[in-house]
């Protein structure tokens, strides 16, 4: 890979043990450097580090807003207050609209955003995220998010792995674990076009070298899963690992591909 990424210690006020999401960064990414002058460091490396007590990732030398992870504002925020409830695609392809409430695998957490919807309509999720930078700033983003009164009860039904969910879903499988729901939300390229995501999207491919192996969640997932697995995807995207699903739910910018193995009880 291509990129360098520095860890800015400049803005960690009471230092890394106050930060439980920075834990295992220094052991799992050899190629991170610890720095306090991020000025000198090249055009486009990357920076992880706190900017008023929140973990962003940032480029060198850009002005644009960094990646960070914020469920009690913005977007999130918006969505928690304003968004579709159980009628939006997401939760009826968890199940929500059958009168349940599943307890949800979330295998591929990346920013946590969809599982932060699914954890406000009720649901508890487990969130597995292999990166563990991405871990790390959902991990904040989770922190930050047990802080608040508006949002405490929603991420206290949030816990995030930071592992590869290949290997941890099969293990969780061998241990006789089972969750009603599992999700997978596997990187696609060019899958979306705003700008914001644009932006997202480029800092995500260096950092991560997109999920070419994404194909290999779906058997774990379906040993793991005792109703359905889903699984979101571009609108024309294949299936993942070619497996046509029992069912779609087709929206405007994905779809959502539900493998169902048995009814929810209210559905019988
Ligand atoms: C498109 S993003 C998911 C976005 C997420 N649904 C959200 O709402 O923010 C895909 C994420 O899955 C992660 N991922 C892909 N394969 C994985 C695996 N085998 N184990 C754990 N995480 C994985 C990637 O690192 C990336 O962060």
């Amino acid at each position: 890979m291509s990129f360098s990424l520095y860890i800015d210690c400049s803005g960690l006020v009471e230092g890394l043990e106050k930060h439980r999401c920075l834990t295992n960064l220094h052991e799992t990414i050899s190629r991170s450097e610890t720095v306090t002058d991020t000025r000198s460091l090249s055009k486009g490396s990357l920076i992880l580090g706190f900017v008023d007590d929140v973990l962003c990732l940032r480029r060198a030398g850009d002005k644009e807003k960094p990646v960070f992870v914020d469920f009690v504002g913005g977007k999130a925020g918006h969505r928690r207050k304003f968004g579709g409830g159980k009628g939006q695609d997401i939760a009826k392809a968890v199940g929500l609209n059958k009168g349940v409430t599943p307890h949800v695998l979330d295998g591929t957490g990346g920013l946590g955003r969809d599982a932060f919807v699914l954890a406000s309509l009720g649901c508890t999720v487990t969130l597995i995220e292999r990166s563990p930078v991405i871990a790390a700033l959902l991990q904040d983003g989770i922190d930050r998010a047990r802080l608040s009164p508006e949002t405490v009860g929603i991420a206290s039904r949030m816990e995030l792995i930071n592992e590869d969910s290949r290997l941890a879903m099969q293990t969780m499988a061998t241990d006789g674990q089972q969750f009603d729901v599992v999700y997978l939300d596997p990187m696609f390229p060019h899958r979306e076009k705003s700008a914001l995501v644009k932006k997202e999207m480029r800092i995500f491919q260096d950092l991560l070298s997109g999920d070419p192996d994404a194909d290999e969640l779906l058997a774990p997932a379906e040993a793991l899963a005792e109703y359905r697995v889903v699984v979101k995807r571009p609108r024309l995207a294949p299936d993942l690992a070619g497996k046509e699903p029992t069912y779609r739910l087709e929206g405007k910018a994905c779809r959502y591909d539900i493998h169902a193995f048995k009814a929810f009880s209210s559905d019988q």
